[in-house]
């Protein structure tokens, strides 16, 4: 089996191999594919695979290309994990926002918006290739904003594209661990859209326990969501929203506390990453062990001013380890080898979500088997969430639309609905900000 990953000289590959290598079952992937526009990434991340496939009998193959249709020919699985801009352009999207006193963050708010502006037209030329030349192959979407970019792809793919997240599976785990459940036998009951959802109801043994939970602000206060939004809040609210709606519910600090560091994420990131890259062109530097300390480095800091904000304290050691490859190593061993299970993806609506149309991409538990995934029907959500929910949807929406008409006015429209752009004014001087600092919105005019 052969699985192209896009954006295969990205710093997260390793995460992607080092799942494949644990996975010794018939049907396995044999062959992995790495595509990217630059061959210094490609190989210093070839460099990291060979040496954790070093010790592994039968280790899936790895070959780089930077020729896109070649890597999508006959590919059975496609990641699309793509960066446009690269972290520069992420270290940019969050700079031109602060500098209109909005948040930047690459998947919420302005910078969600810029960073889907300049990612959608070059998503929606890779949906295109891939219907056409790997038209049987499934697409997993990795690439931020998640959502919108999904939805984006499954314009050309329909259903045969299906976007990942670990944050609502790393929720759950965490909220079935506080109950003393074990994660796996816990139904989450989570909806809403990427990086936007909330967790309703926890089932264990057909019993729900999150009561349990939001009645307990011992238990409430243990973990990660609890010393980010604080007891009070998440019993006013009656549910648990995923760590992104802190920049939501407690805006004017986030916004505070980004405009003070002395580096945003991306230009953190940004910064640590060119260190890596760069000393991956040493030929002395041991791959495995300067990707694994760069990478511990980057799960430690992650959300660390929201935790600085909230008095969250350090992070929980099973919240280092990461997510992503285990939500895409389990989608694609259900579809591949029909191995049915339930995981929370990004999928078109289909009516389980009846406030929003068909065809928009939500948050959602889906059953998962040969045939793809399909969302499970959920209670709807309280008003408050489906204002939240409806109003980022028809962001997003006018997001496709200017990647569409590449109208500046339409992308003005975008920036000024969100809820956390405060005026039209800073909208326009929003995309003033980002068409100068961005070439890949050249194409607005
Ligand atoms: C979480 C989010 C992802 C994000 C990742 C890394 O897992 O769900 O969408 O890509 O964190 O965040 P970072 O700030 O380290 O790039
Ligand atoms: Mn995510």
């Amino acid at each position: 089996m052969k699985l192209t990953i896009l954006g295969g000289g990205g710093f997260r590959v390793p995460l992607v191999y080092g799942a494949l290598l644990t996975d010794r079952g018939e049907g396995r992937v044999t062959e992995v594919v790495l595509h990217d526009l630059d061959d210094s990434r490609l190989y210093a991340v070839a460099r990291v695979l060979a040496e954790q496939a070093a010790t592994v009998p039968d280790a899936p193959t790895v070959t780089a290309t930077t020729d896109l249709d070649e890597a999508l020919r006959g590919a059975d699985f496609i990641f699309s994990a793509i960066r446009v801009g690269g972290l520069e352009g992420r270290a940019n999207d969050e700079r031109v926002a602060l500098a209109q006193g909005v948040l930047g963050q690459e998947t919420v708010g302005a910078g969600g918006i810029a960073y889907g502006l300049r990612t959608v037209p070059v998503a929606v030329d890779i949906a295109q290739r891939v219907a056409r030349l790997a038209p049987d192959a499934w697409v997993i979407n990795f690439t931020n904003p998640a959502g919108l970019v999904t939805e984006a792809m499954s314009r050309h793919l329909g259903d045969r594209v299906i976007g990942i997240c670990d944050s609502p599976v790393g929720l759950g785990r965490r909220i079935a661990t506080v109950l003393g459940a074990n994660p796996r036998e816990a139904f989450i009951d989570y909806v809403g859209l990427n990086h936007l959802g909330w967790v309703r109801g926890l089932r264990v043994a057909g019993r729900d326990e999150l009561p349990r939970l939001l009645a307990d602000p011992d238990l409430l206060g243990s973990f990660e969501e609890g010393k980010l939004f604080g007891t009070d809040w998440l019993q006013s609210l009656g549910a648990i929203p995923n760590e992104y709606l802190h920049y939501y519910y407690f805006n004017r600090e986030t916004v505070r506390a980004y405009s003070e560091v002395e580096k945003t994420r991306g230009a953190f990131l940004r910064d640590q990453q060119a260190q890596f890259y760069d000393e991956m062109k040493r030929p002395d530097t041991a791959a495995l062990t300067a990707w694994d300390r760069t990478r511990a480095e980057r799960e430690a800091t992650y959300m660390a001013e929201n935790r600085e904000t909230a008095g969250a304290g350090e992070r929980d050691a099973d919240d280092l380890s990461g997510g992503y490859e285990k939500v895409a190593l389990a989608l694609m061993r259900a579809i591949a080898r029909d191995e049915r299970t339930t995981l929370i993806l990004n999928v078109r609506n289909q009516g389980a979500l009846s406030v929003l149309d068909a065809d928009a991409v939500i948050e959602v538990p889906c059953l998962v088997d040969a045939n793809g995934a399909h969302p499970v029907a959920v209670d709807p959500l309280p008003d408050h969430a489906t204002g939240l929910v409806c109003a980022v949807k028809g962001v997003e929406r006018e997001v496709l639309a200017a990647a569409g008409n590449g109208s500046r006015t339409t992308a003005v429209k975008a920036f000024a609905l969100h809820p956390l752009v405060d005026s039209v004014n800073v909208a326009r001087r929003l995309v003033e900000g980002y068409t100068e600092v961005h070439p890949g919105l050249a194409y607005l005019k």
